[in-house]
């Protein structure tokens, strides 16, 4: 077992975190518990690329637990967390990970990950599938398949696979109600607030909140903004979601028109250049930028250093000022990357339960499928998504009804009328 983390020292510190995080991921416990013995990824290795925090790590123990050898990597630079690392380290996981790193080392670490010559992949942002196949192709003949943990990652080896360049099937788990509907929503809304207010403690209540973006994450940010008291204004470039965000209550606006009002900007779109060099020129003094959509690409900051003649400091942990040449202020988070992992701790354990719930099942199905699957994208079953919902909410002590057979046969009945 090999390594590479910050602070082997922090392993204590990391154990307290993985155990605060294991007593709130019920799910994916009972799956620990339920598979423990029958060790259904016993002579599986499986590569990991996916932010290293206290929920990952809950994973990783799980898919250990079962059987699998894992070797991992941060997805981010700088969402690792160390004292995680530092415990997963130290109990036997190979691990490559730790906080800000450089993009060079970032692909060292990925490669690091690849000499365990994996049987599984698991990705968040398709940076290590990538990898596989432009880098190590020789070892794809290896891989019963992959899984895909986000929405920028699905949409890209979906592209692949209609090109016919992806060389083995993967789980789209991020499509899976019970991770696209509540991770993406809940989670991001309330950790990307979260990382905001850590990194500049302002107050949100009367603010100009501009969201770019109304998929699952604008959503949840905007609806947590609101619920701080924020004026949310949305930008979008498709109508539907535009106008569920209006039909929300919600102002929407084309970013140049929003870019003069926002006190404080969040993209989560997936897109590059949402941001862009004519936007900060509008920008109000002190207006705060960050993004919890994709990698560091949404805000171009290339553009707002060409702006400020590169006069930058770090005002706070997390806090960058960049100042114009008309003396206004422009304050990047996080530096553009994720501010939910970067600036706090990414999803609740509550949440990230059931997206890691989906990626210990996919990778299981993945074992288990002997050959059977092509190399395409594949949607986890619906029927998945009910289990874990229902014993979610078992959990949580809560109870739901049940059809009547009567009820069941009205659902189908065509020929009595109402
Ligand atoms: N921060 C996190 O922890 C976290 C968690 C989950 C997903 N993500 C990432 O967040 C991004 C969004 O994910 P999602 O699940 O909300 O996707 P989604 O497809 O549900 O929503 C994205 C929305 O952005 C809109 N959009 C695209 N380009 C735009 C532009 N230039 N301006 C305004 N709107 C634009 C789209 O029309 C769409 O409505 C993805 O990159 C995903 O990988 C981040």
């Amino acid at each position: 077992m090999q390594s590479k983390v910050a602070n082997p020292g922090l392993a204590a510190a990391g154990r307290l975190k993985i155990e605060w995080a294991e007593a709130r991921m019920p799910v994916l416990m009972a799956l620990r518990a339920r598979y423990g013995e029958s060790k259904p990824l016993r002579g599986m290795r499986i590569a990991g690329c996916l932010h290293v925090t206290k929920e990952t790590a809950v994973l990783v123990r799980t898919l250990r637990a079962a059987g699998a050898e894992v070797s991992w990597s941060g997805c981010n630079p700088l969402s690792t967390q160390d004292e995680v690392a530092a415990a997963l380290a130290a109990e036997g996981t190979s691990i490559y990970a730790w906080h800000g790193m450089s993009t060079e080392e970032f692909y060292w670490c990925i490669d690091k990950t690849l000499e365990l010559k994996p049987t599984l992949t698991l990705d968040d942002g398709a940076d290590l599938i990538f990898r596989v196949h432009n880098k190590f192709p020789e070892l794809a003949q290896g891989i019963v398949g992959g899984t895909e943990e986000t929405t920028t990652g699905v949409h890209r080896l979906r592209a692949m696979a209609t090109d016919g360049a992806l060389r083995y099937p993967v789980y789209a788990v991020n499509d899976a109600e019970t991770k696209w509907d509540f991770d993406n929503v809940y989670g991001t809304g309330q950790s990307s607030l979260d990382g905001i207010l850590r990194a500049t403690s302002v107050l949100v209540a009367g603010k100009n909140f501009v969201v770019a973006g109304f998929g699952h994450c604008g959503r949840g940010c905007a609806m947590r903004a609101r619920g701080l008291g924020a004026n949310v204004i949305v930008t979008e470039i498709k109508a539907t979601a535009a106008l569920k965000a209006v039909l929300e209550g919600y102002r929407v606006l084309p970013m140049d028109e929003a870019a003069k009002l926002g006190d404080i900007f969040i993209t989560a779109t997936g897109m590059k250049d949402v941001i862009v060099e004519r936007h900060f020129a509008s920008m109000r003094d002190g207006a705060i930028v960050c993004n919890t959509g994709h990698y560091d690409c949404e805000i171009n900051l290339k553009d707002l250093a060409r702006l400020s003649g590169e006069r930058t400091r770090e005002l706070r942990p997390n806090c960058d000022e960049h100042l114009l040449a008309d003396g206004r202020r422009i304050y990047v988070l996080a530096k553009g990357r994720l501010v939910n992992l970067a600036a706090a701790e990414g999803h609740p354990s509550e949440v990230m339960d059931m997206s890691f719930a989906n990626q210990f099942l996919a990778l299981k199905a993945l074992a288990e499928s002997k050959g059977a699957l092509q190399a395409k994208v594949y949607e986890l079953p619906a029927a998945q998504d009910q289990e874990l919902a229902a014993l979610k909410l078992k959990t949580m002590g809560l109870g739901i009804d049940v059809l009547t057979p009567e009820q069941v046969k009205y659902l189908d009945a065509y020929a009595e009328g109402t």
